[in-house]
This record gives structure tokens, sequence and C-alpha cells, in this order.
């Protein structure tokens, strides 16, 4: 089986983690910013542990300072997405780097991003959608305004609203206001959650937050009551298995509790999370899940089914997207 050619669908993949290091260090040159302690001597992206990759996260993003270079990224990104047989993914972005939460600002990175995506589906055939981001270790004042970015520019590229970061800075009642604004707005939701907190942390999210799907929430594995109440709610969770193996949120691909989420008859997706970053790609994922756990040709189908349907996208993307994924059975 060629896992590179199976079309997929990914619904959990941060612009600026998706970011080619050698793109980010050549930008950097460019406008001569020395961040050259954020990669090792092979010129990957250096950390360890979680609190480091978010400092290196944050670092990388310091060369992307305007509209164009925002543009340039997401066609980076999109390229090498496209090559692993992507042809839909959503993509955490967050008006904190681009504008520093100004609503004018975002509108130009936005028409920038929204530029390079449409350029991207005509020459690659890979659609792009984006979810604005709140960055949870910002703080909630912060956060709003990045909510109000996703309030006001709701439509057509803007397809939802979420928040990542350090998970375990505040509760999420902290953020409520935020999603409160975004919902009222009619953003479907998101949240990272249960990729470093425990099971509390996913069902005060899904609670307090109000969510349809749950960054990670693989720690959820820990209270069979709770994976039920995920599993009748038909809660979505964006799972990223190399990036918890990377990070050590989980020991090893073997002990990954993808498996007994899906067998506990959650909804689980497979995406990369910050690719690069993890030295992943979605073909090493499906290659991965492959060797680990068995997963064939159904499998890898009905997981992109589930994550089609979860997509946030209007109803002609979905039907389009459905076609490309039909017409490679
Ligand atoms: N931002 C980028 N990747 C992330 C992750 N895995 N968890 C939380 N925030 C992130
Ligand atoms: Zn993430």
């Amino acid at each position: 089986m060629s896992f590179q050619n199976i079309p997929k669908v990914e619904l959990h993949l941060h612009l600026e983690g998706a970011a080619p290091p050698q793109f980010i260090a050549s930008l950097a040159r460019e406008k001569t910013i020395d961040i050259s302690k954020i990669f090792d001597e092979r010129g990957a992206y250096a950390y360890q542990g979680f609190d480091q990759f978010l400092n290196t996260y944050d670092a990388a993003c310091l060369p992307l300072q305007s509209p164009q270079d925002f543009y340039r990224l997401t066609l980076a990104v999109l390229e090498e997405t496209a090559k692993h047989g992507v042809v839909y993914a959503e993509t955490f972005v967050s008006p904190d780097f681009c504008g520093g939460g100004d609503v004018t600002a975002w509108r130009e990175y936005l028409a920038a991003m929204s530029q390079a995506a449409s350029e991207a589906e005509r020459d690659m055939g890979i659609t792009l959608k984006g979810i604005i981001t709140a960055i949870r270790h910002f703080g909630p004042e912060q956060a709003k305004t990045a909510a109000k970015c996703a309030a006001e520019t709701y439509g057509d590229f803007v397809v939802g609203f979420g928040m990542a970061g350090a998970e375990m800075v505040g509760r999420p009642k902290d953020y409520a206001y935020s999603f409160d604004m975004a919902r009222e707005a009619g953003l479907p939701l998101t949240c990272h959650a249960g990729e470093w907190g425990g099971p509390d942390m996913v069902a005060d999210t899904i609670r307090d937050l109000g969510v349809g799907r749950i960054g990670h929430g693989i720690n959820a594995v820990h209270d069979p009551k709770l994976l039920a109440e995920i599993a009748e709610k038909g809660i979505v969770l964006e799972v990223c298995p190399g990036s918890n193996v990377a990070l050590n949120a989980v020991k090893s691909w073997a002990a990954h509790p993808i498996q007994k989420l899906r067998d506990a008859g959650v909804a689980v997706t497979v995406s990369t999370d910050d690719p690069p970053f993890f030295h992943t790609t979605m073909t090493t994922e499906f290659e991965m899940l492959a060797k680990t756990f068995g997963w064939d040709e159904e499998d890898f189908a009905a997981v992109n089914q589930t994550a089609l349907k979860a997509a946030y996208c209007d109803e002609a993307t979905r039907t389009n997207i459905a076609k490309k994924l039909e017409s490679a059975q």
C-alpha cells in the first residue's frame, strides 16, 4: 500500500508550526533576526520537552512579520502538505502572530493567507481553511482579541475558532468569554485539551467552552464514563499520534491510546500538529498506524470520512472533498 497516495483529510495543523525550518531560517536571514539557537546543527528545530517546544515555536514566529510573509508561509506549508496526499486541511492560525490581535491588521494577513490558499487549490489541488486560534499562555485578555478577530472575519477562509498553547495555564472557564463571543458569531469551536491535562480538563473544556471538537483529547482514555459521554455527544478528537510520541505525552507508538479511543466508539481523526517539529508527515502517521495497530485501507477510509464529517467547512466544499476521496477508492 502506498500510504503517500491515499487522499487525506487533516483537521489539526498549526500554520506556523508547519513552517519548514529552512523557510524560517531564510526569512530570519532576510530580516537579520538572529534565531540561530532554535536550530540544531542539521538545521532542524531544536527543543527538549513541551515547554521548550513552545519557546522554540514562539521564536520561530519572530521572522513572520508581514502579510507577505504569511502568504509565502502558507504556500510553503501547502506544498509540503499536498505532497502527502492531503486534499483538505484546517490550519490553526493566530492573530497574535498576525498584527498582535488588531482587527484591521488581521484582515490584511487574512487576505494574504486566503490568496495563497486559493492559488494552492488551483495549482496543487489542496483546500485549506483557517481556525482562528487563541494562545492559552498569552492569557484570557489576549484570547478575547483573537476571538474578536475570528468573529469579525468569519466566513470563506475562516471556518472556526480554537485555542492552543500551554494547556496547564488557567482553567477552561477562564477563556469562556472568548469562546462565547466566537460561538455567538456562529463559529464552530475546538480547543486543545487532554494532551497534558487529565480527563477533568477534557470534561471542563466540553462543559465550559461548548466545543464540538477537542485537540488531542487522548487523556480522556483514563475515564470510561467521560469516553462514553464523548462518544454519545459525537465530540470529535483531533488525534496527533506522532506529536504525542515526539513530545513524550505518550511513551511510544505502541502505548498510544488511539486504538482504545476508537474501540470505545469515539470519533477519532488523525493529524500531524506541527510536522517539521515532530519529524512527521501525514504519510508517516498512516504508515505508523498501519505498522502499530494494523490499520488498513478500510480504517484509513473510515478515519477520512470521520474527519470530513467533522470539518468546519461549508457544504459545497465538503461535497467537493467527498468526491476526491471517493475517486481514489
Ligand atoms: N501549539 C502548537 N502545537 C501545539 C501542541 N501540540 N499543543 C499545544 N499548543 C500547540
Ligand atoms: Zn496542536
